[in-house]
């Protein structure tokens, strides 16, 4: 039992500090977060996130001319949000479009997912 106690708390350990002494950058754990922030990653819809995407096309009945219309739904392009914009979307539980997921990040975390993508080159 001790042992478990002691393992896990030394991994702990070991790996903030493999965070604090930048063995990987804190680019490259944004960039890891970006692709796997305990959830769906960000990677699926907003691709790079430096152009918006168009996630998915429907048509919809328009209520006055009863004709069909086309819909497109779009992740916009992230990186260049400010970071209130980021914090606000990063921690509402139910965005605008009912589309992107809620996220439980930490403030480190979440400090290293907004360094990257404002860091992530136009191509
Ligand atoms: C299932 C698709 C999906 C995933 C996964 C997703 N997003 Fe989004 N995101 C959207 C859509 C759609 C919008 C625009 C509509 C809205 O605000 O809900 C958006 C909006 C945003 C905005 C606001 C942009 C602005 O200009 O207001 C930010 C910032 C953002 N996403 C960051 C992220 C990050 C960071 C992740 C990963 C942790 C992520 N998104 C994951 C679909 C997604």
């Amino acid at each position: 039992m001790k042992a478990i106690f002691f393992i896990s708390f030394f991994s702990t350990y070991l790996f903030s500090q493999i965070i604090d002494n930048s063995f990987i950058t804190k680019f490259e754990y944004g960039a890891m977060l970006y692709a796997n922030p305990r959830g769906v990653g960000c990677v699926l819809c907003h691709k790079n996130g430096d152009k918006s995407v168009i996630i998915a096309k429907y048509k919809k009945k328009d209520k006055k001319t009863k004709k069909l219309v086309e819909k497109e739904i779009i992740a916009p392009a992230i990186n260049k949000v400010s970071f209130e914009v980021f914090l606000d979307k990063m921690t509402s539980d139910k965005t605008e479009s009912r589309i992107m997921p809620t996220y439980f990040l930490t403030d480190d975390e979440l400090k290293s997912l907004y360094f990257y993508i404002k860091n992530i080159k136009k191509k």
